[in-house]
């Protein structure tokens, strides 16, 4: 006898559904090893020019009050995204911060090495926009000099680690999963920079961003996976030995065809050397 339509359909309904199964209880690939999303853990001794934003009177003792990331380029000049010294992250203007920090060679935040060092001097980047996102630079001045191997060189205009298909890498301390979960010790991933008309095709000013190619430069991977994520902002990305960007926003994290977007540095290099 001929099988009936339905029960050729369930023929093929279990196995597919034996399928997904697996699917969905397999574990996702390498959940111990995500930064930042789907990266690794990074060694302080490869990135020392990574450093931490911190202040444990508004985020708490435990991981010694970062909030956000940053890098050194100078002996003096530490840079971070200016939305990280916004109310909306602080909850108050930064001035009122009391206990900013600036925690340079601390691989793990629940340790004590390295050194924090209040900034003596910050400058906000007066035209960052709250609104496009555009200027995400915010300069903090240390008030001692740190060795200059503590440092990375800014790439300029046209340098080629902006060329698309680039690797780049973002460090830093945010959130590994999507879902809040901070991490401890300082990871890092794996990503490439894109064509600038990814990045507008994916950000064309609607609700999810507003993609501005002079001021920003954006990094990803085709099917998502890897990326920066809350907590990571402010952080380098580094292509070639140099930084070419800061982490400043993206839809989601890790999201395929959403890339993180950065501040691109070469468009900010002028006013980080007037004010650093
Ligand atoms: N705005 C976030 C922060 O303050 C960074 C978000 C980066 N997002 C991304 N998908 N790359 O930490």
């Amino acid at each position: 006898m001929p099988r009936s339509p339905r029960s050729l359909l369930i023929a093929l309904a279990v196995p597919l559904a034996a399928a997904l199964a697996i699917v969905l209880t397999a574990p996702a690939p390498a959940t111990a090893d995500r930064v930042v999303i789907g990266g690794h853990p990074a060694r302080t001794v490869e990135a020392p020019w990574t450093v931490a934003l911190a202040s444990r009177a508004l985020f708490g003792e435990k991981r010694s009050g970062q909030f956000c990331g940053g890098a050194v380029v100078g002996p003096t000049a530490v840079v971070t995204a200016a939305h990280c010294l916004s109310r909306g992250v602080l909850g108050k203007d930064w001035r009122e911060v009391r206990d900013l920090k600036v925690i340079i060679g601390r691989n793990d935040l629940r340790k004590k090495d390295g050194v924090e060092y209040p900034p003596a001097r910050v400058w906000v980047n007066p035209a960052y926009e709250g609104d496009n996102r555009a200027g995400d630079i915010a300069v903090l001045t240390l008030g001692v000099a740190v060795p200059a191997a503590y440092t990375i060189r800014m790439a300029g205009t046209g340098d080629q680690a902006y060329r698309p298909g680039e690797r780049a890498a973002v460090y830093g301390w945010g959130d590994t999963e999507g879902d809040g979960t901070y991490a401890s010790s300082l990871r890092t991933a794996t990503v490439r920079v894109l064509a600038d008309s990814v990045c507008e095709s994916a950000y064309p000013g609607n609700a999810e961003g507003d993609y501005d190619p002079r001021s920003m430069v954006c990094a990803g991977l085709p099917d998502g996976g890897r990326d920066a994520c809350q907590g990571d902002s402010g952080g380098p990305l580094v292509v070639r030995g140099r930084l070419v960007g800061l982490v400043s926003w993206g839809s989601g994290c890790a999201v395929a065809g959403r890339p993180g977007v950065y501040t691109r540095i070469s468009s900010v290099a002028d006013l980080v050397a007037a004010h650093g």
